[in-house]
């Protein structure tokens, strides 16, 4: 399959089974803003809680805290992104369209088949950014003759700095209202407060602060599905070290988050490391884990040596000191950081990409075929379904018996219309890993058929062993 088809394949499984709808959508949609549907929302709230588990429960230095969206304006200053959170942006005076500079030009560079110039404009343009010579980038684009997609003009307006936080009003009355911004990371919630949780969790060095919440970003370009979003969800963790172990640290986190990722079952060879040579202003050290996506491989996680750059800012705009008493080394400092950031819609939209198949399963006597998501056991919206072969004989009763002694442990799902391999396809869809029928031969001698998504095979079990082994395929630890 072309991986142009898998992604609008993908797009329209997710609407069609629940998973993934376009934000307002009666009104015609909100660019770059999502719901997710009742099967969604428990993949994406699955993929969070293995997340959290990793980093808390498996850890033991490090503790989760949930931070709120709104937070003092000079949070953002002392941050630096009122100053540098922008993206080099240009306008086509007679399309009206923006785009964002880099996007321009490597889109422009895909359409060339001469891979030395496509390089060699690249290089130009990195080092322009590097610079943030504005003048330079727009003359690149006007020697290159790149056009607007839309008008196929070559009328731009000049390259300008576009910051990529919401803001919004605090405060009833109009005149006493303060600018505050829609966090557009979740980072700062956690550099804030560092001295609260040390303190109180009697925490030593090295530990880590781990959350999960909404960030927002008014992103000009969004393009892709739920891979880049206005608002969407990150989860973060801040590993605060000694001073001169952070190389050593970052090597650790590098290495552990991927560990994490090829625990999703993902193959090794469908994700790389992507080393920063242009670093943020914050970082030291820093790369990008990216996926074998369906328009190829691109950014799911970022594992960034900060330095100290975030907690001097703060102590310098707060006026309050933000140092450790190191009692290994009878010293004061401020900590080092590592941080570990993932995004968790990239992460529901790798571990889709990763699950979705069109299987051909024809024979010589009949055609077949079936679209089955292989999502981890322990991901999937819905863990078992059990299915009563038919709607009479006590079969239905027996399985309701069954579907209460397991909801209190994982979410099962009921279906007595249609014919058994009707249902069987659907929970194949919704990526259900187990089902089971309850047939005549169960009212007999107490055994059930249970079916494996992923091989299609049938066996006979008992009914009384069906809860434990369902909790332990789908466990997460
Ligand atoms: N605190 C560091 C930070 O925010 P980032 O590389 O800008 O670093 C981290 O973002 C992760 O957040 C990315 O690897 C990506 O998974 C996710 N992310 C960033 N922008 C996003 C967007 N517009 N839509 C969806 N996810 C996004």
């Amino acid at each position: 399959m072309a991986n142009e088809n898998k992604l609008q394949n993908i797009i329209a499984h997710c609407k069609e089974y629940g998973f993934v709808f376009q934000s307002s959508e009666i009104y015609d949609g909100l660019s770059a803003v999502y719901d997710y549907g009742q099967n969604g929302a428990e993949l994406k709230k699955n993929i969070r809680e293995y997340w959290w588990k990793s980093m808390t429960q498996m850890h033991e230095n490090i503790v989760g805290i949930d931070a709120a969206i709104f937070m003092h304006p000079t949070v953002w200053k002392a941050s630096g992104h009122v100053d540098n959170f922008s993206d080099p942006m240009i306008d086509n005076k007679d399309s009206q369209k923006r785009y964002r500079v880099d996007h321009l030009i490597e889109g422009y560079v895909e359409t060339l088949n001469d891979d030395a110039k496509g390089k060699a404009l690249i290089a130009e343009m990195d080092a322009l950014l590097a610079n943030n010579d504005l003048a330079g980038l727009k003359k690149l684009i006007e020697d290159n003759k790149i056009c607007c997609g839309i008008s196929n003009t070559c009328n731009w307006t000049d390259v300008r700095q576009f910051n990529l936080m919401f803001s919004t009003q605090l405060g009833s009355v109009a005149e006493e209202a303060s600018e505050i911004y829609l966090r557009p990371e979740t980072a700062q919630g956690i550099f804030v407060n560092f001295l609260n949780v040390q303190k109180t969790g009697r925490m030593k060095i090295p530990f880590g602060i781990a959350q999960t919440g909404k960030a927002f970003r008014n992103e000009i370009v969004a393009r892709g599905f739920i891979f880049r979003m206005r608002e969407f969800e990150q989860m973060e963790m801040q590993f605060f070290v000694r001073p001169g172990t952070q190389a050593e640290w970052y090597n650790y986190w590098k290495e552990t988050r991927m560990k994490w990722h090829l625990a999703l079952g993902i193959a090794p060879e469908k994700y790389r490391f992507h080393d920063h040579v242009k670093l943020a202003h914050y970082a030291d050290m820093a790369c990008d884990i990216e996926y074998d996506f369906p328009m190829g491989f691109k950014e799911v996680e970022g594992v960034h040596s900060r330095t100290d750059f975030d907690l001097k800012q703060h102590q310098q705009y707060s006026g309050k000191k933000l140092t450790y008493f190191d009692t290994e080394i009878n010293q004061h400092y401020v900590p080092y950081v590592i941080e570990t950031s993932i995004g968790l819609d990239r992460a529901v939209m790798m571990v889709l990409s990763e699950a979705y198949e069109e299987q051909d399963l024809s024979t010589e006597e009949k055609t077949d075929s079936r679209v089955v998501l292989k999502l981890p056991a322990m991901l999937a919206p819905i863990k078992l379904a059990v299915l009563p072969l038919t709607k009479k004989d006590g079969l239905p009763e027996i399985a309701r018996d069954l579907i209460n002694e397991c909801k209190p442990y994982f979410r099962c799902f009921y279906e007595e219309k249609d014919t058994i391999g009707k249902r069987y396809r659907r929970m194949d869809a919704l990526g259900t890993p187990y089902c089971i029928t309850i047939d005549h031969q169960t009212k007999e001698d107490g055994t059930v058929t249970i079916r494996d998504r992923d091989t299609m095979q049938q066996e006979r079990i008992a009914l009384v062993d069906v809860r434990a082994m369902i909790m332990e395929k789908t466990k997460m630890f």
